[in-house]
């Protein structure tokens, strides 16, 4: 695996397989990786000849009272698993080389409505940090596509937008969630958790399955159903942020004709916040 930290170091790899004919596959991601993050090489693998990675982690997309100095860096251990996986290049630019002339004065790329219900409504900001972060890495790295997770299911959906907007060529393919055996999804902020929290955690998950099967029975979305399972969630132990029943295919409020539907979850244990979702087709 070449690893290169420099812009021109990157585009002169960049440009040689290009010249080969080679088709690329990108993967960004924020290290601390997991088996979730290399699922995403492995599917990247199966969708191009050569798999670029990165390792950033990106302060334009946390607040000010958020976990930016906190956030796990693992980069040697980053670095042996994507190794493992056979990953062509890794690129690990330094916060100079991705905001140059500053993280205020450079140019912002944001997707409005989209980014700013959900968690973006709890995370001012996160959002036009994601993908501003992410059209850059785009414009360096040009991949022919690019893989990211559904656990993060409203970033995918703000990525294929910003795509489609911008007439980026670039295909996104989107990836299950990976989960411990007992459910919890797979998330570098699991490492926060204090052991008696990490045994509530996959309450998050079993409380989706739960939503999930009661829409299932009822044949659709009942009113209530949000705030029923807040009240349970805050039985649990965690603090809601919020817990929506959504359209997949846009995240807009649901009308009983709308059969492909998501429910999003973003909760906090502690300090900690952990988010989910799960699909369900009535
Ligand atoms: P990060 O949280 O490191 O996640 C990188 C990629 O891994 C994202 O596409 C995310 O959805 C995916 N991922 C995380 N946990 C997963 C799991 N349990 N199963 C499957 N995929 C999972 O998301 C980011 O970084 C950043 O916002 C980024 C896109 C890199 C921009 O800074």
């Amino acid at each position: 695996m070449i690893v290169v930290e420099t812009i021109p170091a990157l585009r002169r790899e960049i440009a040689a397989l290009r010249r080969a004919g080679k088709r690329i596959a990108f993967v960004p991601t924020m290290g601390n990786l997991h088996a979730g993050h290399l699922k995403l090489v492995q599917i990247a693998r199966q969708h191009a000849d050569v798999v670029v990675a990165s390792i950033y982690v990106n302060p334009l997309q946390f607040g000010p009272k958020e976990d930016f100095g906190a956030y796990p860096r693992t980069p040697d251990d980053d670095k042996k698993a994507l190794e493992t996986e056979k990953t062509d290049l890794l690129f690990m630019p330094t916060d100079a080389e991705m905001y140059p002339r500053g993280l205020d004065v450079m140019t912002k790329v944001e997707v409005p409505a989209l980014g700013d219900i959900l968690c973006g409504q709890f995370r001012p900001g996160h959002f036009r940090g994601v993908t501003t972060v992410v059209n850059r890495l785009f414009s360096l790295v040009q991949p022919d596509v690019a893989v990211f997770g559904k656990k993060d299911y409203q970033q995918l959906m703000l990525i294929k937008l910003m795509v489609a907007d911008l007439g980026l060529p670039i295909e996104i393919v989107g990836v299950d969630t990976m989960r411990e055996a007992d459910g919890l999804a797979l998330s570098s902020r699991n490492n926060y958790l204090s052991p008696a929290e990490r045994q509530v955690a996959p309450k998050l998950y079993a409380t989706l399955r739960d939503v999930c099967d009661r829409i299932l029975k009822e044949g659709g979305v009942r009113s209530g159903i949000e705030t029923d399972t807040l009240h349970a969630l805050e039985t649990a132990g965690f603090r809601a942020d919020y817990l929506s029943v959504r359209r997949a295919a846009d995240l807009g409020e649901p009308g009983p004709q709308d059969k492909a539907l998501v429910i999003l979850v973003a909760a906090w244990l502690g300090r900690t916040r952990l988010i989910d979702n799960i699909e369900v087709t009535v």
